[in-house]
């Protein structure tokens, strides 16, 4: 298994894993794949990741510029999906380690909105005051590479249709 920066080519088989993956989550939307879509058109993705095995692309993550509060510089990761029949085989956690490895070299920290039982393993947690109008502070969380710790509104691209005020 193989962890790399997408291709050209890769969109329809990036478009199949998300929408696979997220079908299986009662809190899904049904736009996660549309928003990677978005953002790509927009040139707001600062990682596009793939797991690929045996030439099959299995596994994806994103990751887009983020800001708390008046911080710059948060990595946004999401929509993160891997296949339903490949899950539970490391395949989110490779993704994962390769997303922190290569936003260290370009943010103050990641975060994300998402279930803290899986996420907590990677050092993510809530921080008071952090937080995405509407979702419960517990799942919003973030990983600060610095001292510096989030606080405020964690506003996502616009993408993410979350209409949030500036
Ligand atoms: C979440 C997801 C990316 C994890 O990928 P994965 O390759 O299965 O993850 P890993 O194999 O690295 O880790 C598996 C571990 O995470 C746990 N896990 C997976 N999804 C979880 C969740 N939503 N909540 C809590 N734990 C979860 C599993 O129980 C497993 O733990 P265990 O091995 O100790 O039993 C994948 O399950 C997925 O695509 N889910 C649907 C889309 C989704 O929920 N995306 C994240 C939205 S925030």
């Amino acid at each position: 298994m193989l962890i790399r920066n997408d291709k050209v080519g890769d969109d329809p088989a990036i478009r199949r894993v998300v929408t696979d993956a997220f079908k299986m989550l009662a809190q899904s939307t049904g736009a996660e794949a549309a928003i990677v879509e978005r953002l790509r058109d927009d040139d707001a993705l600062v990682l596009s990741l793939v797991a690929e095995d045996e030439g099959e692309i299995i596994g994806f993550l994103a990751a887009s510029k983020a800001r708390a509060g008046k911080q710059d510089g948060w990595g946004l990761i999401g929509p993160l999906a891997v296949l339903p029949s490949r899950q539970r085989q490391g395949i989110g956690s490779a993704l994962m380690a390769e997303a922190l490895r290569q936003l260290r070299a370009s943010s103050r920290g990641a975060a994300l909105v998402g279930d803290p039982i899986y996420y907590s393993r990677f050092g993510f947690r809530a921080f008071s005051g952090l937080g995405v109008a509407g979702c419960p502070p517990e799942v919003v969380q973030a990983l600060p590479f610095d001292s510096v710790e989030p606080h405020g509104e964690l506003i996502h691209h616009p993408a993410f249709g979350l209409d949030q005020q500036e």
